[in-house]
C-alpha cells in the first residue's frame, strides 16, 4: 500500500487514482493523521500539494515520524516544500504565481555523465510538466541534490543524497503532465518496489470474504436500491457474498423516471437474482408533495417519507425472516444496513479542512441509522466511480446499467420548478423519456455525464393547427463532467436537438416550447434546484 497524505490540494485524489491504475493499492489520508493510528505499514508515502504556504501560521504539517519509517517518500509541490521545511531548506514566494506548462531538464550524473536519478530513469532528457505554485524552494536543504530544473525553478526536482526522499515542484498526477504516470510508476513500482497486484478481481474475492466474516453465518443485511450504478453494484456484491440474507428494497416515490420501478425490478430481481422488494409508495409521496414548491422542502419531504416507508418495509421483512427461523432466536433480526458510499464521499468526510459548504442538502439515507440502530456496511467505500463501473462489469451487470447517468434521490421533484402535482410529474416523465431515448438512439449517451429534462413553471404562446396555444416550456440540459464539482454543457449536433424538440412538442400534451440550457457549473449547478 502507498500512503498518500492530503494537504488539501484539489489534485490529491488523482494521485491515488494514478497509483491504483498501476494496480497498486493506495490510500489517501489527511496530512494530520498520526502514524500510530495507521492500520497498515505503507511501502511508500506521497505528500500532496496544498493551497497553503509552509510558513503560514495554520499551515498543515505531517507527522515527523514519516521520516524515520525508512520507506521512500515523494513530495509533490507543497509536499516538496514540506520535506524542505522539515530538513532545514528554505522556501520563498515566487515573483509571479507559476501556473501552466513548463519543461523540466533532467540532470545527468556519474563519471560518464550518463546516469539520471532512479526517479527519472527511462523518461528522457526533458519532460513536459504542469506547474501550479506560488512558492518554491530557494535554499536546498543540506544532504539533498538537484535532479531536475526548469528555466524558472532551479530546484524543480530534488533527492536526498542517501535516503529515498524525493521532492518535485510540478504535478505528475494531472493529465497535462504527459509522462506523469510513468514518473509515478517509477516511484511506486521501482523505488518503493510495490507489486502491481491490486486488481478488481482480487478486490471482489477479498471483499466477499470480508462481508461474510462481518455478517457471520446468519447475519441479515438490508439496503435501499435506486437503479443507479452504486446501489446496484453494492447489492449484487452483497448477493454474491450472502445470497438471500441480503434483502434489497426499492421505494417507488412517484417521482422516478417513466417505468423505472418496473425496469429495476426486472433487472435486479429477474436478471441478477437479488432478493428485492419494490414498494409502491407513490401515492403517499405525491400526496405529501402536492403543491410544494420550495426545493429544500421537497428534499426534506422525500427524505423523511423515504425513511418512514423503508422502516415499515424493513420491519415486515424482519418479521417474515423470524417466522422462517421458527422464531427460535433473534437471529432473524436485521443487523446491517448496506450503503453504496464511494471513496470521494469518504475523502470529503475525512478532509482535515472539514466537509465543504453545503449548497444543497443532498438526500441520503443517513437518517435510517439513528432510528433503526443498524450497523453500516459499505463495500464500495474504497472505490472511485469508474472502479465501481469496472466492478459492475465483472459482476455481469448489463453494460447499459453500468454506464448509467446519476439520478438524484429527490428525482423529478427537483426538476419540476413550480409546485409538484401528479399532472406535472406525468408531463415531465414523458418529456424526459423522449429526451433520453433520442440520446440513446443517436449513440450519444456515453459521451454525456448526465442529461435531464426540466419542467418550467412558465407558459408561452404557440400555434398548433390554426389554434393559438398557451402552454408550458421544457428545458433540456446535458453536461460533461469528471466529478460533478464542475461541469460543462454538452454541444449536441443540431439535428439531434431538432428531433428531440419536435418529438416533445408533438407528443407531450401541455408543452409547446423546448429550450436548451447552455450554462456551465459554476456559476450554475447541474440540477436547476
Ligand atoms: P448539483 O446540482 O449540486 O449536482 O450541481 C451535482 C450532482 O448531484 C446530484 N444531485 C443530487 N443527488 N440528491 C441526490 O441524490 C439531491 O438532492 C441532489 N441534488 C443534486 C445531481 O444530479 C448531480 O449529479
Amino acid at each position: 500500500t502507498i500512503l498518500i497524505l492530503d494537504f488539501g490540494s484539489q489534485y490529491s485524489h488523482l494521485i491515488t487514482r494514478r497509483c491504483r491504475e498501476l494496480n497498486v493499492y493506495a490510500e489517501l489520508m489527511p496530512c494530520t493523521s498520526k502514524l500510530a493510528d495507521l492500520k497498515f505499514k505503507p511501502k511508500g508515502i506521497i505528500l500532496s500539494g496544498s493551497p497553503y504556504s509552509v510558513y503560514d501560521d495554520d499551515a498543515p504539517h505531517a507527522d515527523p515520524g514519516i521520516y524515520t519509517l525508512g520507506v521512500p517518500i515523494l513530495g509533490i509541490c507543497y509536499g516538496l516544500q514540506e520535506i524542505c521545511w522539515n530538513h532545514k531548506g528554505q522556501v520563498a514566494k515566487c515573483d509571479h504565481r507559476e501556473y501552466g506548462l513548463a519543461e523540466v531538464q533532467i540532470s545527468r550524473f556519474g563519471e560518464s555523465g550518463n546516469s539520471v536519478d532512479a526517479l527519472f530513469e527511462g523518461l528522457g532528457d526533458q519532460m513536459q510538466v504542469w506547474m501550479s505554485h506560488g512558492d518554491q524552494l530557494s535554499v536546498m536543504p543540506p544532504d539533498f541534490h538537484v535532479i531536475g530544473r526548469t528555466s524558472t525553478a532551479p530546484y524543480a526536482a530534488i533527492a536526498h543524497n542517501s535516503k529515498s526522499l524525493y521532492g518535485i515542484q510540478f504535478h505528475p498526477e494531472v493529465t497535462h503532465s504527459p509522462q506523469g504516470r510513468q514518473l509515478i510508476g517509477r516511484f511506486v513500482l521501482n523505488i518503493c518496489q510495490c507489486r502491481p497486484n491490486w486488481t478488481m478481481e482480487e478486490f471482489i474475492g477479498k471483499e466477499i470474504v470480508r462481508i461474510r466474516e462481518i455478517c457471520g453465518p446468519k447475519g441479515r443485511v438490508i439496503g435501499a436500491v435506486s437503479g443507479g450504478v452504486d446501489s446496484t453494484v453494492a447489492a449484487k456484491l452483497m448477493h454474491e457474498a450472502i445470497g438471500d440474507r441480503f434483502h434489497a428494497i426499492m421505494v417507488d416515490n412517484g417521482v422516478l423516471r417513466l417505468n423505472e420501478a418496473q425496469q429495476v425490478n426486472d433487472m435486479l430481481n429477474k436478471d441478477l437474482g437479488v432478493n428485492l422488494t419494490v414498494v409502491d409508495a407513490s401515492e403517499l409521496f405525491l400526496s405529501r408533495l402536492d403543491g410544494v414548491e420550495d426545493p429544500e422542502q421537497k428534499r426534506k419531504i422525500i427524505g423523511n417519507t423515504f425513511i418512514n416507508v423503508f422502516e415499515t418495509e424493513a420491519a415486515k421483512i424482519e418479521e417474515a425472516a423470524e417466522k422462517e427461523e421458527n422464531g427460535a432466536t433473534a437471529k432473524g433480526k436485521i443487523e446491517w444496513l448496506l450503503q453504496g458510499t464511494l471513496y470521494p464521499d469518504v475523502i470529503e468526510s475525512i478532509s482535515f479542512k472539514g466537509p465543504s459548504a453545503t449548497i444543497k442538502t443532498h438526500h441520503n439515507v443517513g437518517g435510517l441509522l439513528k432510528d433503526m440502530k443498524l450497523k453500516l456496511i459499505e463495500p464500495l467505500r474504497e472505490l472511485f466511480k469508474d472502479e465501481v463501473r469496472a466492478l459492475g462489469r465483472l459482476l455481469s451487470i448489463p453494460a447499459p446499467l453500468v454506464q448509467r447517468h446519476p439520478f438524484p434521490g429527490p428525482g423529478l421533484a427537483i426538476r419540476i420548478l413550480g409546485p409538484v402535482t401528479r399532472e406535472q410529474v406525468k408531463i415531465l416523465q414523458q418529456a424526459d423519456h423522449i429526451y433520453i431515448e433520442e440520446i440513446r438512439k443517436a449513440n450519444l449517451y456515453n459521451q454525456i455525464s448526465q442529461a435531464m429534462a426540466i419542467l418550467l413553471p412558465v407558459k408561452a404562446v404557440g400555434v398548433m393547427g390554426d389554434k393559438r396555444t398557451y402552454e408550458q416550456v421544457i428545458a433540456l440540459r446535458a453536461v460533461t463532467s469528471e466529478d460533478f464539482m464542475t461541469a460543462d454543457w454538452y454541444a449536441f449536433p443540431p439535428e439531434v436537438l431538432r428531433r428531440i424538440s419536435s418529438r416533445i412538442t408533438n407528443e407531450v400534451n401541455g408543452i409547446n416550447r423546448v429550450t436548451y440550457d447552455i450554462s456551465s457549473k459554476p456559476p450554475a449547478t447541474v440540477e436547476w434546484l
